[in-house]
This record gives structure tokens, sequence and C-alpha cells, in this order.
């Protein structure tokens, strides 16, 4: 990713760590409205609880059933950390953009296409997706690679269920992952940070992996557009940045597919990316991280964990060099 490293060893304090100008100003922007009353009542509360002022809109509810399979016991990231600071550079590269900027995403009507080496290729709308499988609530550990973590509750079903539905055919070994392209919608995109679309990929057993999660919502609601509206991908033992965001394409491929980090920086940002201290990236150690909210700014306290602790995809990579597979 785009950061300097300073004399502690980490990333210098995210603009959005210390409340952004912007925030502070639609802050005072949602007290305005208040005062004029021109919030309604039945949403006063749950807005304010959750302050949702770098939202684009109301969010709306996503009802789902806890999977107690994916319960943790650890402290989930507040919702106003896990929604202002982002990682998403079609809307910018400042951790605090895409919560201002993503608006101009529009999320409906939205298909996502799935197709390449597959018998039954498929074009779902987000009614189609959001009905395919019985929506579960999952906490995860986010890592990224940047040497933060934050713990989620996301919204989905295992991507497995989309991929039975397609039939893989025989020559399929790898899934790619693309995200929109438009300019219209994502200012980030006329920076040339990266040669886009934004493209990820797994292989197809991680894919097949019940782990994976086809995301949807996070925290009891739709996805807010700053992380990866309406649908996206989270593969908690891999780094963050194999979750591609905002998906319109799914296809799968006979060869491994070239993918947006790996492009822009192959010695830094592997195709595998599993979480793995002891892997260190070339500018930065990987041993440790800072859990947003909890940590100081530049106090990584926390040792990070093989596989971020889902050791239950050890035997994904059994007999390879992960220092050479990165
Ligand atoms: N997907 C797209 N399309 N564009 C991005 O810039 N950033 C990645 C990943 N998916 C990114 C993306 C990175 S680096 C991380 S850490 C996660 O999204 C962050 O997800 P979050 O903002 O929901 O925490």
């Amino acid at each position: 990713m785009l950061i300097r490293i300073n004399s502690y060893g980490d990333t210098p304090t995210p603009a959005s760590e210390i409340t952004p100008r912007a925030v502070f100003e639609s802050r005072r922007e949602f007290i305005r409205q208040l005062a004029v009353g021109s919030i309604a009542g039945g949403t006063l509360l749950e807005m304010a609880s959750r302050e949702a002022f770098a939202q684009s809109g109301a969010a709306q509810k996503l009802v789902s059933a806890m999977n107690p399979a994916y319960a943790l016991m650890e402290k989930k990231t507040a919702y106003k950390d896990a929604t202002t600071y982002n990682n998403f550079y079609e809307f910018g590269t400042d951790k605090a953009d895409p919560a201002q900027t993503a608006g101009s995403l529009k999320t409906r009507p939205w298909t996502i296409t799935i197709d390449g080496e597959v018998k039954k290729p498929l074009t779902l709308d987000l009614d189609a997706l959001l009905k395919l499988a019985p929506l579960e609530e999952r906490i995860y550990r986010l890592r990224c690679v940047e040497g933060w973590s934050m713990v989620i509750p996301w919204i989905g079903y295992s991507l497995s269920a989309l991929l039975k539905k397609i039939e893989p055919t025989g020559n399929a070994r790898y899934v790619e992952f693309t995200t929109l392209d438009d300019k219209k919608q994502m200012p980030g995109l006329h920076s040339p940070v990266l040669d886009w679309p934004y493209v990820e990929g797994l292989r197809l057993d991680e894919a097949n992996h019940p782990l994976t999660l086809l995301t949807l919502g996070m925290y009891g609601e739709v996805l807010p557009n700053q992380n990866g509206a309406p649908v996206r991908i989270a593969v908690p033992w891999k780094y963050g940045f194999k979750s591609a965001k905002s998906i319109v394409r799914i296809r799968l491929t006979r060869d491994q597919p070239r993918t947006a980090w790996n492009n822009a920086a192959p010695h830094e940002y592997g195709f595998y990316s599993n979480v793995n201290p002891q892997v260190d990236h070339p500018r930065w150690s990987q041993a440790s991280e800072r859990r947003i909210g909890e940590d100081g700014l530049f106090t990584r306290k926390r040792k990070t964990l093989m596989f971020n602790g889902y050791s239950e995809v050890a035997s994904l990579y059994s007999g390879m060099d992960l220092k050479k597979f990165f």
C-alpha cells in the first residue's frame, strides 16, 4: 500500500485518527439537521448512536442469523472506526476519503456476472444474490497488510454456495474478482495509483473454503459504500487487500489471475498473501499488529497470529513453502 514508515517502524498517524475537518463538518451538518428537524424521529436515535455522520444515507437493516461457529471472544471494532478508517482507493488513498466520497456510488440496480470456466454462467441482481443462501452473521478478524486490524461482524454466506450453482468446469483452478470501474462514480479512478480495475483472486479451493464469505452487510445493516457495497468478499486468513470490494464480476480461470497489488509491486504483495507473522513485508515487520480503537497510534501490542488465527485453513497449504509463495 502507499504508506511511509516512521521511526517507530509503523505507519504515520493516519489523518483519520485525528478527526478530520470534513467529518467535523458533516457532524456539524448532522447536528444542524437535528435542530431543523429534517431527520426523521424513528431513525434519529439509531443514527446518533452509530454516529452515522459519514454515511450517504440512513443505513438499511439486514436480517441474518448469528453463526455460532464464527463467534469471537474479542471486542468488536466500533462501527464508527470500521466505517471511517477504510482502504478503498477508488475513492481516494487517505483512510478518511472513502467515507467522505463514496456517496457517489450507486448500488442499485447492481448485477454481478459469474462466468469463465463454468458450465452455467449467471448474471444475478442484488435481490437474487440476497436470496441465494441464508444470510449469516459471522464475526471475523480483519488484518491489513499495513499492520493494523479490526474485528467485524459481517453478514453473508459462504462463497461456495454461489460457486456450486455455476458448476465450475474441470479446467477451473482460480477465481478472479473484479471491482466496478466507473470514473463517474469513483473519483479515485482518475489517479493512476493502480492499474484499474481492482482485481483480486483466490485458488478455487481457497474460494470454496467455508470461511470465504460473500459479504452483503455488516453490523446488522447492508454494507456502507465505503466498505464495498453492495457486495464484497471477506477472506479472514489473508491480508485485507485480497478481499475485493464492490464486485461486478467473478470469473473462474485456468491460470492464476493477474491481481492489482501483485501487478503493482510483486515483491511486496504476493498472490497468496496469507497472514503470516514469520514472513515480513520487505518494508516492515508482520509479527505484530495495532488493533484499531484499542492500541495507541503507533503501538502494535498484539502478536499477529498465523493465518490470522484461522488455523483450519492450514491444510490448504500443506507441503507449500509459504516464504516462497507469500
Ligand atoms: N477493494 C477495492 N476495490 N479497492 C481497494 O482499495 N482495499 C483493500 C480491500 N479491498 C481495496 C479493496 C484493502 S487494502 C483492505 S485492508 C480492505 O479492503 C479494507 O476493507 P475495509 O475498508 O472494509 O476495512
